[in-house]
């Protein structure tokens, strides 16, 4: 079987982890680097959390840091969800991994360039670091299989009423991708909204009783708590893992092809993803939306991961 070639850019983020899980022990991907971002917390902080994931989960591959703030914007972080270190609730054993010397931005175009086969891209985090490589070799774009992003709403957002925190980070460099002619998936909070981990996914992933099962748990006991906290959920949206569960298995997730948009005005809107589902404005469609999850499908995809780490 010809395995799918991958690089990963997260902000890790509790949800990210759990991407990384997923992304690190499959039999179907070849994941070839993580590109760190900076969103949830500091670059600082969510690099140190990407080295941690991967010793503890002992996933070989490099992980290079990317730029320390958006394109245009100041940066705006999620510490009421994620906490001080990015990561809050699981304290990893020493840290002997370390960087990738090369900066996420080269890794990337220098990956792209080097690979035989086409390379799908996923993101979890805020695109500054694509968005940097897009107009640095905009050549990469022959060598990208797709961009599955984890991002952006066709509903209300969560961190304003229109936009969605990944991309209203980084609207400028959201709309450098969504312009691009690389083939884009926009996973958005419509879709991970559904998959919410309820106590009694904690239950059930707990029983597993192994390292990842270990890892999972207490790190979606604080993220529930936040959660609970910040917009009274009973279980938080596990966003970032739906972009790696849908490479996994295609058939999680229906979408439909359409013009989005990223509104760049500095009004209420801005970071908003206007998707033309209805293709009311009869533009070229851009984009493959998601906007309907298997969610039983998802939480399979989830407990196997989890399992195969023994
Ligand atoms: C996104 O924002 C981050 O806090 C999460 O990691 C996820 O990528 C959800 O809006
Ligand atoms: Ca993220």
């Amino acid at each position: 079987m010809t395995k799918r070639k991958l690089i990963l850019d997260c902000d890790p983020g509790h949800d990210d982890a759990i991407a990384i899980m997923l992304a690190g022990n499959h039999d179907g991907f070849d994941l070839l680097g993580i590109t760190v971002s900076t969103g949830n917390q500091t670059l600082k902080k969510t690099g140190i959390n990407a080295l941690n994931i991967t010793q503890f989960l002992t996933i070989d591959v490099p992980v290079c840091l990317g730029l320390e703030r958006p394109l245009v914007r100041d940066l705006q972080i999620a510490d009421d969800i994620h906490g001080e270190s990015g990561l809050d609730g699981f304290n990893f054993p020493p840290l002997h991994k370390s960087f990738d010397q090369r900066h996420a931005v080269d890794f990337i175009i220098d990956t792209l360039f080097e690979s035989k086969e086409k390379v799908t891209f996923v993101t979890t985090g805020p695109m500054s670091n694509l968005a940097m490589a897009l107009r640095k070799a905009p050549k990469i774009v022959d060598h990208i299989e797709e961009v599955v992003l984890m991002g952006g709403a066709h509903g209300y957002g969560n961190v304003t009423p229109a936009a969605e925190f990944n991309i209203l980070v980084d609207p400028e460099a959201a709309h450098i991708v969504f312009s691009s002619p690389v083939k884009v998936t926009m996973i958005g909070l419509d879709i991970t909204r559904q998959v919410q981990v309820l106590p009694k996914i904690v239950k059930r992933m707990a029983a597993i009783n192994n390292k990842a099962s270990d890892l999972f748990v207490k790190l979606m006991n604080v993220f529930n708590e936040n959660q609970a906290r910040v917009f009274g959920l009973k279980g938080g949206p596990l966003h970032d893992p739906v972009t790696i569960a849908y490479l996994i298995d295609p058939s999680l997730l229906k979408t439909k092809h359409a013009h989005c948009e990223i509104d760049l005005s500095h009004g209420i809107s801005y970071g908003r993803t206007n998707c033309d589902l209805f293709d009311y404005l009869k533009q070229d469609a851009n984009t493959f939306v998601a906007h309907h999850i298997d969610v039983e499908k998802f939480w399979n995809i989830i407990e196997r991961s989890i399992r195969s780490y023994d």
